[in-house]
């Protein structure tokens, strides 16, 4: 048996995964959580020490169930972490849920200017790209900024510690706002004229190469950001082919569809990002808080309930639209459709009816509602085959049947499940076994180990009354930020 191990570096702990390459059978799990802080409204901090010494945990655990052949690599993405003299640790790592960097990214849009910006990258600036906080440390932290000897993100800094090298892979380093997507490499123009120094960044990799290897000599991926290798661990390797777009209820919310060629939407209100297939592109749709809306609904209403499962269950009572009530989830701001990190989320249409189960409804409702807003601009990219015809969802909240019911139902899209739920890690390993030479290409590696599962189609009769109520949700945002100026 070879066994291949997918390190994911989450928001909320480290996860891993030891997978048998021969079916893709999970052989053993482990995961380590550690703390999220947030010093200030809208900003996300953590310290790289705690995902290192949860990545030394979790590699234990696996190590005792087999020997492992390769490693990938997968994380949170866009976060910065800085490194001064002998690659120490500067400061806590700014997250991809920060909010902080707004002024920055109208600075970054305003000197090079959106059009350019979005020709050179495939994006826009907005909080939570690593850019934006590059700068912000120059405009609010220069004592930290002038030490700067490195820039990596998350998992990089996981393999610095594992493998001793400083590197990155396509798919992560398209999130930095520094990259040249459509070319696949640093963008010398706008390192040059946000005056960064080149020598901050690490070699970017395609995810399947060999980034470096262990102490015991166990070859390292370059392996992708999160979305990218949680496309692979669903199986959406394929770029139009199968019609099927990657639906990920994580912390964060993502609708991603695999695309032959670079394309930028004119406006990026979706994310144009390498893939982790080399020579494929995706376009991207992300929202903030999506799973992380009912954690926060849960800690807020239900404090020490651990499952979501009985919390759940009492949104079953209620009908589409929760009679009136309406949930925004911009709880972190949001990136897609709006790019505004200053949005908020809210409850509105409360009426004396209204109990602890209908909250639970209207924030389930309220994240397909935000999923769909992602799925019709990805869908309607130039470079989208057609309109996707499944979608393969992956995340802790997919694991409920109620929401996924209800996501069916506002996407309008079949959604399956795959036998492993646990998307980034599952093709983070992959990638460690194509770096480990097991697969000859991801494609092989995903029609080797990715098992489709059930399908949750629509609910026929929650279509025409979801339609409505998302006028009613797709209404509020503005009518809210006309309120907030
Ligand atoms: C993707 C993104 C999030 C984080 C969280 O652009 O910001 O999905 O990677 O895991």
């Amino acid at each position: 048996m070879t066994l291949l191990a997918g390190i994911d570096v989450g928001t909320s702990s480290v996860k891993g995964l030891l997978v048998d390459s021969d079916g893709g059978t999970v052989v053993a799990r482990a995961e380590a959580a550690h703390a999220l802080s947030t010093p200030r409204p809208g900003w996300a901090e953590q310290d790289p020490e705690d995902w290192w010494d949860g990545t030394q945990a979790v590699l234990e655990v696996l190590g005792r169930a087999g020997e492992i052949a390769g490693i990938g690599l997968t994380g949170q993405m866009h976060g910065l972490v800085a490194l001064g003299a002998g690659r120490r640790v500067l400061r806590p790592a700014m997250l991809w849920n920060d909010g902080r960097s707004g002024a920055e990214c109208a600075q970054i849009e305003r000197s090079i200017g959106l059009d350019a910006l979005i020709a050179q990258t495939g994006n826009r600036a907005l909080a939570g790209f690593t850019a934006p906080k590059l700068l912000w440390l120059r405009n609010h932290e220069p004592d930290v900024y002038a030490r700067i000897e490195h820039v990596l993100l998350p998992k990089d800094y996981v393999r610095l510690r594992l493998c001793g090298e400083l590197a990155t892979d396509v798919a992560d380093a398209s999130g930095t706002l520094l990259f040249d997507v459509a070319r696949r490499r640093w963008s010398d123009a706008v390192v040059e004229a946000l005056e960064i120094d080149p020598g901050w960044l690490p070699r970017a990799l395609e995810s399947p190469s060999v980034s470096g290897a262990t102490a015991a000599g166990v070859p390292v991926a370059a392996g992708a950001g999160d979305q990218a290798a949680g496309a692979l661990g669903v199986g959406v390797d394929r770029p139009g082919r199968v019609g099927a777009v990657s639906v990920v209820l994580g912390t964060s919310g993502v609708v991603f569809a695999a695309t032959e060629a670079f394309a930028a939407d004119a406006q990026a209100r979706v994310h144009a990002f390498c893939h982790a297939v080399p020579g494929a592109w995706h376009s991207m749709g992300v929202m903030l808080a999506a799973a992380g809306s009912l954690r926060w609904l849960r800690d807020a209403v239900a404090p020490g309930e651990r499952d979501f499962g009985a919390l759940v269950a009492e949104a079953e009572r209620w009908q589409p639209g929760a009679e009136g009530l309406t949930f925004l989830p911009y709880l972190a701001g949001e990136r897609t459709p709006h790019a505004d990190p200053d949005a908020r989320g809210a409850f509105t249409g409360l009426s004396l009816r209204h109990d602890r189960g209908a909250l639970v409804r209207a924030v389930l409702e309220g994240v397909a509602f935000g999923l769909r807003d992602g799925l019709d601009l990805v869908a309607g990219m130039s470079s989208a085959p057609t309109r996707p015809a499944l979608g393969r969802v992956s995340g802790g909240g997919a694991r409920s049947e109620l929401w996924l019911r209800i996501l069916a139902s506002v996407l309008e899209l079949p959604l399956q499940r795959t036998a492993v739920d646990e998307g980034a890690s599952f093709g983070a390993a992959l990638l460690g076994g194509v770096a480990a030479g097991v697969f000859a290409d991801v494609h092989e590696a995903v029609a080797a180990c990715v098992r489709p599962g059930a399908i949750v189609e629509p609910v026929a009769e929650w279509i025409e009354p979801y339609r409505e109520v998302r006028e009613r949700f797709v209404a509020l945002y503005p009518a809210l930020r006309a309120a907030r100026s």
